[in-house]
């Protein structure tokens, strides 16, 4: 039996246990998943267990992703650009660390976008959190005709853009000043909190951005936010974060067992924890 987990604080709500562990059934692997709840400064002492127990693999969510990097024995080349790991690798007692998040937005927003047709789009990314930074990674990689950003504390997404120069540009751009240039954005993505507590986001005036625009939220709980549910009407398709979750899980899983993961169970187990009734 293989063990795997995810380390984060609080970690009751994480549907990642109850998910992987359906998985693990569904593709017949002696694994299972648990949940630890740790506090930031037992996190090297829950590393070190971790490695002595033989723990496989594991996640790593808030408030740990980045911490945990000085901890482990190799950084992948794409987590430390991200600045953050979210997956562990246990090869033999050596820890290198990963970020699927990035890539795992990437995937979800191109079953939307399509890959081509990306690569023509002006897009607009709401905030400038951890979040953001996978996400813009991941668009810059991929490669957009432009890619702006706004966020509430300008000087966030000035780091952000001086951090990613050498992959790509990003347009800065103030809350007031992004006003006019809203009608020019083919996809806007908001990594930002804003919709958790089912709150408007108002960071950017929506009624001004084209119809046809495809709107992006990183929130899956609620799984549609007011922002979306606004503006659905307005634009071309629209997708929540579930997308992403599942698509980082996957990754995750793939690189801790080399097998391709079972997207659709993921997907599935994942909308009957959250009471989303699936097509079939
Ligand atoms: P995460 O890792 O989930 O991205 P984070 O690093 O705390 O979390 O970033 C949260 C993002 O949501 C930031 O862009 C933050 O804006 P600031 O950089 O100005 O703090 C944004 N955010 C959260 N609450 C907000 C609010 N009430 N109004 C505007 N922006 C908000």
């Amino acid at each position: 039996m293989k063990n795997y987990a995810v380390i984060g604080s609080p970690i009751k709500h994480s549907m990642s246990p109850y998910m992987h562990n359906e998985h693990f059934s569904a593709q017949s692997d002696a694994a299972y998943y648990s949940g630890y709840d740790v506090c930031p400064s037992d996190l090297p002492e829950a590393v070190r267990a971790f490695k002595t127990l033989g723990v496989s693999g594991w996640n790593v969510t808030v408030p740990h992703k980045v911490d945990i990097m000085n901890l482990l024995d190799d950084v992948d080349i794409e987590a430390k650009m991200i600045g953050a790991v979210n997956t562990v690798v246990n090869d033999g007692g050596k820890l290198t660390g990963y970020n699927t998040d990035g890539k795992g937005f990437l995937n979800a927003l191109l079953a939307m976008t399509g890959s081509e047709a990306l690569r023509e789009m002006n897009v607009l990314m709401i905030g400038a959190g951890g979040a953001a930074r996978a996400v813009a990674y991941s668009l810059l990689t991929h490669g957009v005709k432009s890619l702006s950003v706004v966020n509430r504390t300008e000087e966030r997404a000035e780091k952000i853009a001086a951090d990613f120069a050498s992959i790509g540009a990003m347009d800065v751009y103030s809350t007031n000043d992004i006003t006019p240039l809203l009608p020019q954005f083919d996809c806007v993505i908001n990594t930002t909190s804003i919709g958790l507590q089912g709150e408007q986001l108002t960071l950017i005036d929506s009624t001004k951005l084209r119809s046809g625009v495809y709107l992006s939220d990183l929130i899956y709980n609620p799984s549609e936010t007011a922002w979306l549910k606004t503006h659905r009407t307005n634009a071309r398709a629209v997708q929540n974060g579930l997308g992403m979750f599942i698509e980082q899980a996957a990754l995750a899983y793939e690189l801790w067992s080399h097998r391709e993961a079972n997207r659709t169970v993921m997907k599935q187990t994942v909308e009957r924890k959250l009471g989303i009734p699936h097509a079939t």
